[in-house]
Order: C-alpha cells, then structure tokens, then sequence
C-alpha cells in the first residue's frame, strides 16, 4: 500500500457511520481514523476518485484526474467513486425497494425465484452456514433487465440504478482507457460494453446473533471489468491489499465501491488487478443491505492480455478465453464464479 497518494487522491478522516445518510456528503474522506481490526483485518486509506473531474474541461484536471485513476487501479485495485451523478433520491428508492422485498413476512413470494434450471436470470437464495450467511436475490440487468414482478416499485428502482449505474460504467471504461494510455474507446469496444452482460445480486447479511458464524461471503475475486458495490449500512467488505492485509471498507456517504475485476486484469496483462474480497458479519448489529453489479463484456467476447501490455519484458500472464466460458468454467453465467487462477499461466 502506498504511503503517499498524489494531489487528487482524497484521503482524510472519515469516521464510519452505522447507517448511511444519502443527503450530500459534506466531506470527500476516505480513511478510518482508528486501527481498530475485524478478523484481523485493518483500516486504511482507500483511494477515492471524483467521477466529474475525470471529465473536466480544464486539461490539467483531467490528467491529474486520469493519474489518480491510474494510481488508484495500479496500487490498489479499489477506489470509492464520488461525484458520479447517480442521485441520492434513486440510491435511496433502490434500498426502500429492497427493504420491501426482503419483507420477513414475504419469504414464501421470493421462494418461487429459487434456482431451477443454469440459465435462471433470476435467482433468490437463503444462506446460513458458517461460509455463507445471506438472503440474496441475483439478477441478469444487461443486456435484457430481470427483475420479479412485485414489488412494482422495486422492480422500477432498480431498473432506474442500473440504467444510471451503466452511464457511469462506461464513463469509466473512456477514463480507464485514456489511464492506460489508449484511446478513449479501446475498453467499451475490446469488452464489447454495448451488449455488456451484467449480474447484480441485492444481499440482504444477518444481524450478527441470526448468523451461523462470522462469514458473510468467503474470499473470492469477480469476473468482469468492474464490480460495483452500494451499501446501506456500513462496514462488513473486506479486500485483501498488495500486501496481503485485509482492509476494512467503509464507503462514505452516497459513494459507489468500485472494484476491478477479472477481465480487466487479463486484458492490461496483470498491471490492472483484481483484489481478493470477502464479507463478515460477526459485528453486524443490524441487519446490511447491498448491491454488487458485476459489469462484464459481451458473453461472446474473447478476453485475454492485449497486444499493448505485451512483450519481450512482459509475456502473457494468463490464457485467453470467452466470457461465456470463462463463467462457465466454474459455474454458469449467474452465479458468475471467478477463474482467474485457472487462467494464469504462470
Ligand atoms: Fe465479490
């Protein structure tokens, strides 16, 4: 983890809250001000990025901006975005929604969505064992939207996230592009984003005493170019650093986690990483809601290392593969199992 982070890299004091206020945030802050350890874990200064200044008209912005992006990816491999346009009132409806999906009185409706068959766009689950400790609900939203039905304004939410969500996404991608020194649309067109396939699952963790030991999800790596994560309550995100220590996340208020995933790693060849991350929950108090989309190429794109990243000093690090296949080595499309370790070659 790097000690000193250039100018546009914001770090500060922030203080985590036990419920996140979606009214503007008044500071950009990004660091736990105390060492205080989850599983052992640590807090530390997470970079955050301001979305509009990636954009801005003013040239030496811009680069600034584009230099933190590419500190923050080539360092850290998560960054909280801030500034990104999604409003507080369609952050605040995606949860009022979920809250009204996850009704306790309600289970038997969302049983229905229970997995039946691999192809599944919907799939509803209930976890409770000491790896796994969640109530979820997974949906395909790109390139056709899944949603159930009921409640209707859920449904309409979500679909309004997304849609923003995605805006933001291949906002990015022009950015990430321009960070690693190619031309503005080399990522949209190299991960085909038009027809992107996308997998979000809403998780709904336990209070700590409903929970059947201290995990919420256990550690794992994404596939896609991005993971995207919201949270209503905070704490519980864990990613494992560079150097192999756990950091505790709090995302401040009304940013977006993100996160790099799998095929972005192939494709900049390794200089771009995906993170391990897991979830706990031992020290949930209430109960957590988040959302984490995972924004992937076109199913039938082929990702591996791009020429660009590739020479005599540097050799391929991992096969190449479809996206489709890849989710599919583990899996299937939905349940989006990463592969990465199957596909190094060294
Ligand atoms: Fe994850």
């Amino acid at each position: 983890m790097a000690n000193t982070a250039p100018p546009l890299l914001l770090q500060g004091s922030y203080k985590p809250t036990n419920t996140t206020n979606y009214s503007k945030y008044s500071s950009i802050t990004a660091t736990c001000p105390n060492n205080d350890t989850i599983n052992g874990a640590v807090d530390d200064g997470i970079p955050t990025i301001d979305y509009f200044m990636l954009f801005s008209s003013d040239p030496n912005q811009r680069s600034l901006a584009l230099k933190t992006l590419s500190h923050a990816c080539e360092d850290y491999g998560f960054f909280y975005l801030v500034n990104h346009g999604v409003p507080d009132s369609v952050l605040e409806s995606v949860f009022r929604g979920m809250s009204e999906f996850f009704d306790p009185e309600q289970v038997e409706y969302r049983r229905q969505f229970e997995k039946k068959h691999p192809t599944d766009r919907i799939r509803w689950g209930l976890r409770s064992y000491p790896g796994e400790n969640r109530e979820y609900l997974k949906v395909v939203t790109h390139p056709q939207f899944h949603c159930p039905p009921k409640p209707a304004a859920f449904s309409e939410a979500m679909e309004e996230y997304y849609k923003r969500l995605r805006e933001v996404v291949h906002g990015l991608a022009k950015a990430l592009s321009k960070s690693l020194g190619l031309e503005e649309c080399y990522i949209y067109k190299a991960f085909n984003l038009k027809s992107g396939f996308e997998v979000s699952a809403m998780n709904l963790y336990p209070p700590n005493f409903q929970s059947n030991g201290s995990m919420g999800i256990s550690d794992h790596t994404d596939p896609g170019l991005f993971v995207s994560l919201i949270q209503q309550v905070d704490g519980g995100l864990q990613i494992l650093s560079h150097q192999g220590k756990w950091i505790n996340v709090y995302i401040p208020r009304n940013a977006i986690l993100m996160q790099i995933g799998d095929q972005l790693e192939i494709l900049s060849n390794g200089k771009y990483k995906s993170h391990v991350h897991r979830v706990v929950v031992e020290r949930n108090e209430v109960r957590r809601l988040t959302v984490a989309t995972l924004h992937g190429p076109s199913l039938d794109t082929f990702l591996s290392p791009a020429m660009e990243f590739v020479d005599d000093s540097h050799p391929p690090l991992y096969y190449g593969m479809t996206y489709k296949q890849s989710l599919e080595a583990n899996g299937n499309e939905v349940d989006v199992q990463s592969n990465l370790e199957q596909l190094r070659r060294y």
